[in-house]
């Protein structure tokens, strides 16, 4: 079946399958007390219905057998069903102490993700498979939840405060993550996808975009680590203007006005997007101020320069 269409999302970390197993538990009881206790009052209800031929003669005053059992029994299953959910309720909320740890930043509307190594990216999670994983996370704006399915991990972000989430992934493969908490107008649009790669790719990947490289591709690599396609390419969200064969090109703004697509209108629309907005775009783009120093500005507009208008570079058409 179909990721979309399963009933639960895959058994993918060391606690999925043991959360799951506790979840049915807890279900399984209550439909079973639920239904069980819905069906005898009925009978009941129709077995004593007045003008009924039934002996009511001599009806019993009480039973303490019957109190101590139907008293007992519950409080087995719930003290049964407490010990165990504590039980993973503190592995889940403990992490392992050798644990590799990532940062993960919150904002309307996008997650930023930094590695130990310095690497950062943005609404994706790459992590390598069987490794005990934390998030150290943080808030930049209004509340966040990062949510894994997958994973069965939830964990709210706060603004001012770091939260921790701790999860081992058990299975390669792409996962989704979603915000949990309705921080606003783009709440829905708050999402990525975990990539769970074996070691070696995951140190590959985490090894690739180096620094020894022409401006305009460092410019890509960060283009594409900052995922400034998800809104600037064609055909996608459509979110932002296309900058495809933009630069030197007239640009008409939001509110009328004109502008050149210069290196001053590209580095401004970074550092301060809501500055010139382009006509039929709204203010969603955040600012990359801070985030990106001077010669990843650089770096990123001589990308921009060298993208044709059907978003390859020069040297791609060879
Ligand atoms: Cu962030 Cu909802």
């Amino acid at each position: 079946m179909s990721p979309e269409f399963a009933l639960m999302p895959e058994q993918a970390s060391s606690v999925s399958a043991e959360y799951d197993a506790l979840l049915f538990t807890e279900i399984g009881i209550s439909v079973f007390f639920g239904v069980g206790i819905c069906l005898a009052i009925m009978f009941l209800a129709w077995r004593y219905r007045a003008g009924s031929e039934v002996d009511r003669s001599d009806p019993p005053e009480g039973d303490m057998r019957l109190e101590l059992l139907w008293s007992g029994i519950p409080l087995v299953i719930a003290l049964g069903l407490f010990v165990w959910s504590a039980k993973l309720f503190i592995t889940m909320r403990t992490a392992p102490k050798n644990a590799m740890e990532l940062h993960v930043i919150g904002k309307q509307w996008m997650w930023k993700i930094q590695h130990p190594g310095g690497k950062r990216e943005i609404n994706e999670l790459h992590v390598p498979v069987g490794k005990d994983i934390k998030l150290v996370m943080s808030s930049e704006d209004v509340i966040h939840d990062f949510f894994i399915p997958a994973f069965r991990v939830k964990m709210d972000v706060l603004p001012g405060r770091y939260s921790m989430l701790w999860f081992k992934p058990i299975r390669e493969g792409t996962y989704r993550f979603f915000c949990a908490e309705y921080c606003g107008t783009s709440h829905s649009k708050m999402i990525g996808r975990v990539v769970v790669q074996s070691p070696a790719d995951y140190a590959s990947w985490l090894s690739g975009g180096g620094n020894n490289e022409p401006p305009e591709v460092a410019g890509k690599a960060l283009f594409e680590s900052f995922r400034c396609g998800t809104c600037h390419r064609e055909g996608l969200t459509g979110r932002g203007p296309v900058l495809d064969g933009l630069f030197g090109k007239q640009v008409r703004l939001a509110g009328g006005g004109m502008v050149v697509a210069d290196e001053n209108y590209l580095r401004e629309s970074i550092l301060d997007p809501g500055g010139k907005i382009v006509e039929g775009y709204q203010k969603l783009m955040p600012t990359y101020r801070g985030q990106i120093g001077e010669e990843g500005l650089m770096q990123l507009i001589a990308y921009l320069k060298s993208i044709a208008p059907d978003g390859k570079q020069p040297e791609e058409k060879r």
